[in-house]
């Protein structure tokens, strides 16, 4: 039935005749005119900026050596040229304007943040083309866009299973060519802590053992350095990282290498939970979020909170914790999982970092100057409104349509679903709609989670991811008035092309009965 109203929405746009004068660019830009004439990329084009838009050209010479094979690094005075301006009087959101004509193409921002975007749109451009021997034909276009959302976000889970620092920056290459640019990174849970703390070395060497599939594999985490090399990677390509110490649930892991600090679980469970009853507990992860905000410029740490009840009934019953709850009046564990994570974002807050959340920390009566709580229960629309209510800045990240881990086909069976609801691409595409509370100014952006629980490859990895995050950047991107099924999903066709071209193992929403699931 989704094939054939896919199907039905490609023959309405005539993708075969129409889809050249669609323009190609994901996500769909405000405003875009075709214009006289194309552009001949080639070896002797030049690109002109000024300093700081040095390691822009550099990127973008790059990603069309990658992309299309063309080196372009010419200082010749007699080639065509692509000028790059800082435009003091343009807004600093992204934003960026692109002019083509025959000899030139000039593209204007505000800031470095939008020479980036508007290169990447020329990278799709050209991408798009067709190529000759040594140069690129593009059609000329002029064109005005702004971003939706300034937070554009993908969250990778790497604690189920690791996918390791050239799949991510795999993911981030990809990331930059949908202009998403924001990497939340799921580094510690149930199944594994993958980042190095050197106070407790434990937690990688013991706590890195094992994945969801293999619990006795070797340890599998980053070092400083690698954590270092990614966020370099990701800065150059204007997306910032923030990493994931998840707390005081999903905690397994860390127990296994320092159960000092171990808080138990339930039968399904268990060791789930830190102890919010020791006074050690508090010292002992605000040194791992010291160690771990040093590491990141974002400045940013998402300290979780989700799902303490999977293990906190265990907290009725130790001492520690009844002990707390006389000191502190404290008359349930809720209001013991509020002070222990009220506590854990005032360390945040004295690091001078800002705390994420999500959605359950909205209960914790936190800063909401220095709060950003993800909305993930979409079963729960209250628990946004709560969080709107008392004034925090909200990500989207509902599971339906947003967790990529949920399946994108009727067919499908290995990830998961909600009931008989799943996640294919046109829901995402559709995201976030006409809702007036997704509206409000408070809401920062969108974002989709990739948890991995499901997901125990790399191959398995893209089949999930692709072509889901093209859908995910024009959600991110693009308003809801300029969106248009039929058209978005024959320029998807050109960017399905390209990933079989790259040799990605990408699911074809067209052709579902042909794409195995794996
Ligand atoms: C979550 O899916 N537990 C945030």
């Amino acid at each position: 039935m989704f094939f054939n109203r896919l199907f039905i929405l490609l023959l309405l746009v005539g993708f075969n005749s129409s889809a050249q004068q669609n323009c190609p660019i994901l996500p769909e830009p405000l405003k875009t005119d075709r214009s006289e004439g194309s552009f001949m990329l080639s070896s002797s084009t030049q690109l002109i900026g000024d300093k700081s838009a040095k390691a822009n050209i550099t990127l973008f010479e790059q990603e069309i050596k990658k992309r299309t094979g063309i080196l372009i690094n010419s200082v010749s005075p007699s080639g065509n040229k692509i000028y790059l301006i800082n435009e003091a009087s343009m807004p600093k959101n992204g934003a960026y304007q692109i002019n083509m004509v025959a000899n030139r193409i000039q593209i204007k921002a505000g800031n470095q943040e939008g020479i980036l975007n508007g290169l990447i749109s020329l990278l799709q451009l050209a991408t798009f083309s067709g190529k000759n021997k040594n140069s690129i034909v593009i059609p000329c276009w002029t064109i005005s866009d702004a971003p939706l959302f300034e937070w554009r976000g993908l969250m990778l889970d790497e604690a189920r299973h690791f996918f390791g620092i050239t799949k991510v920056k795999q993911i981030l290459d990809w990331m930059l060519f949908y202009k998403l640019n924001r990497f939340h990174w799921h580094l510690t849970d149930v199944q594994g802590w993958r980042i190095t703390i050197d106070s407790y070395p434990n937690l990688s060497k013991i706590g890195g053992v094992g994945d969801l599939t293999n619990p006795f594999g070797p340890a599998k985490y980053y070092t400083k350095q690698q954590i270092a090399e990614v966020v370099a990677y990701a800065k150059e390509r204007n997306i910032t990282v923030i990493p994931e110490i998840d707390m005081p649930g999903h905690a397994t892991a860390a127990n296994k290498a320092y159960p000092a600090f171990n808080g138990g679980g339930s039968k399904e469970h268990p060791n789930f939970t830190f102890n919010p009853g020791l006074e050690e507990t508090y010292s002992y992860l605000t040194k791992i979020i010291a160690e771990t905000v040093d590491l990141f410029p974002s400045k940013m740490i998402h300290l979780g909170g989700d799902e303490v009840s999977f293990g906190a009934k265990a907290w009725e019953t130790n001492p520690d914790v009844k002990q707390l709850m006389a000191k502190h009046n404290l008359d349930n564990i809720l209001m013991v999982e509020n002070y222990f994570f009220k506590r854990m974002a005032d360390s945040v807050k004295k690091l001078n970092a800002k705390v994420l959340a999500w959605d359950e920390a909205a209960e914790a009566n936190l800063d909401p100057k220095n709060t950003i709580l993800f909305w993930w229960r979409h079963d729960k629309p209250l628990q946004l409104e709560k969080a709107l209510n008392k004034s925090y800045s909200v990500v989207l990240c509902p599971r339906l349509p947003l967790y990529f881990d949920f399946v994108q086909d009727s067919t499908h069976v290995l990830g998961r679903k909600w009931g008989s609801k799943f996640n294919p691409i046109l829901a995402v595409y559709q995201f976030p709609g006409k809702n007036e509370l997704y509206s409000n100014t408070l809401i920062k952006g969108i974002q989709a989670n990739v948890w991995s629980e499901t997901i125990y490859d790399e191959k398995r990895l893209d089949f999930m991811l692709f072509p889901r995050i093209a859908a995910l950047s024009s959600a991110s991107w693009t308003p809801v008035e300029k969106k248009n099924d039929a058209v978005f999903l024959a320029t998807l066709k050109l960017h399905l092309n390209l990933y079989q071209k790259e040799k990605l193992n990408y699911f074809d929403p067209f052709n579902p009965s042909l794409t195995k699931e794996n």
